[in-house]
């Protein structure tokens, strides 16, 4: 390929050295919009025909050398040169190669500045829509799961502490809750974004007629940017985009953090499969869940993508400055991280196996009946804190003697409160009590049954 003097370089003396030109160049990160950038620049030149701008001719002559340009890059034919500062230009060159003069009308009524905040805006829309299908492929591995669990019991934790009884299916399904929210998020993202700058130029539009709702129409944007000073400093998608991703990553860190405790000797509620655990170069015995470890800390940067990216913006100039440049490293940074994690975390839930037999036999340590005993108290029509009260007095009892309050026999509860009769004995136990909750959305088999039914439907729907 011959070497494109940049028009530019009229403007100017000397030419930036090779430290500079290394330091300047976004192609090695900017590469991979090369489809966004050609796609744009087929819709920007058919409008440049069909206002006259061009010719049909010169317009097909383009269409075909930017498309024989993709097919070359696809087969990995296409030598970058990072001399070319960007896909932008590199593309271009490319095209003024191939068909000559002709290629140099493309960037008619165009500059990078639109013509990059549009091909990101492209790349993030489609981006999304394989997030949201990843999303959606963890959110039924969940449900899946929720099934195989859907009436038996373990305990919920509330400060890392055992709480109450609740059905390992609804436990599952609080994640699918989460996901769901990402998964809106990211819509909603989605939405906004999905409108076409093209046309902007470098700042201040165009004298030239270029019909932007024609670019926008053939790009599949839902509208056009009404200020072109707006248009092209906005990376406020960028940030949006990025918080999306950290909270699907926090997410899926504190799935992480949970499975990781969950496996360990001393919970033991669950076995990773063989194949999502490693072993010790020293210590035989052991299976380490070093993919969920990698999950919790690639949050770190997810995270710090947003923080970069926000202080890309922060107190930047209007309008375009080269700065916006970084926006690309911390946007991808970010889909790429969360992208594997949602599949590695996929794969782990698909086959993990909770130890049923285990977390039964465990079940009645921790007193996790004893908000089920206080429940019971209120009916019976006791104040709640005077009811609170009288179990935590049982529970220390209990404690004391290494007893279960199931173990305590009726004469003694009842010298501490009259109204217990022999019916409590329904209440007291932790395995039976997950069936008692009625409220709506409650962690018991009935609910998580609904839940199931729910998802099931709505998932396979998308
Ligand atoms: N590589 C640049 C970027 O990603 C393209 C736009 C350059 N525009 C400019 N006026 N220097 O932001």
């Amino acid at each position: 390929m011959t070497e494109l003097k940049k028009s530019w370089e009229k403007r100017l003396n000397g030419q930036p050295d090779e430290l500079t030109v290394d330091f300047m160049q976004s192609l090695s990160v900017d590469k991979r919009l090369y489809k966004y950038d050609i796609v744009a620049s087929i819709a920007h030149a058919q409008m440049l025909a069909e206002q006259k701008l061009i010719t049909r001719d010169e317009f097909k002559q383009i269409k075909d050398a930017l498309i024989e340009t993709s097919q070359e890059i696809a087969d990995g034919r296409f030598k970058f040169e990072e001399i070319y500062e960007d896909i932008h230009m590199a593309l271009e060159a490319a095209l003024i190669n191939k068909i000559g003069d002709v290629g140099k009308k493309l960037h008619t009524g165009r500059s990078r500045n639109d013509q990059v905040a549009t091909d990101m805006r492209l790349w993030m829309r489609d981006q999304i829509e394989i997030l949201q299908a990843k999303i959606t492929l963890l959110q039924k591995a969940f449900v899946k799961s929720a099934e195989k669990y859907a009436e038996v019991v373990m305990p919920a934790y509330t400060h890392l502490q055992r709480a109450q009884p609740v059905v390992i299916a609804a436990y599952l399904l609080s994640f699918v809750e989460m996901l769901e929210r990402d998964y809106l998020r990211m819509q909603n993202c989605s939405r906004l974004l999905n409108i076409s700058p093209l046309g902007s130029g470098a700042v201040a539009g165009s004298s030239l007629p270029l019909d932007r709702k024609t670019t926008a129409n053939q790009l599949g944007f839902s509208d056009i940017s009404y200020n072109s000073i707006d248009a092209v400093a906005d990376r406020d998608f960028c940030v949006e985009f990025i918080f999306d991703c950290t909270m699907v990553q926090m997410h899926l860190s504190r799935l992480a953090e949970d499975w990781i405790i969950f496996a360990s000797g001393e919970f033991d509620l669950l076995r990773l499969d063989d194949s999502h655990c490693t072993s010790s170069s020293m210590m035989p015995q052991k299976r380490n869940p070093d993919p969920l470890e990698l999950i919790r800390a690639k949050t770190g940067t997810v995270y710090g993508a947003l923080m970069a990216m926000l202080t890309v913006l922060k107190a930047q100039p209007l309008t375009y400055n080269r700065d916006l440049q970084e926006d690309k490293r911390h946007i991808f940074a970010a889909a790429d991280t969360v992208s594997v994690s949602l599949d590695m975390a996929c794969a782990i839930v698909t086959r993990v196996k909770f130890k049923t037999d285990k977390i039964a036999a465990g079940l009645e340590e921790g007193f996790l009946d004893a908000t089920a005993l206080v429940e019971y108290l209120v009916r019976k029509g006791l104040a709640f804190r005077e009811a609170h009260g009288i179990v935590g007095t049982l529970v220390a009892r209990c404690e004391k003697d290494n007893k279960k309050l199931a173990d305590i026999d009726l004469s003694e509860l009842k010298q501490h409160c009259s109204s217990i009769d022999n019916d409590v004995y329904q209440y007291l136990g932790a395995a039976k009590l997950a069936d008692k909750y009625i409220t709506a959305g409650a962690a018991g088999p009935t609910q998580a049954g609904e839940q199931i039914a729910y998802w099931t439907k709505q998932l396979d729907r998308r």
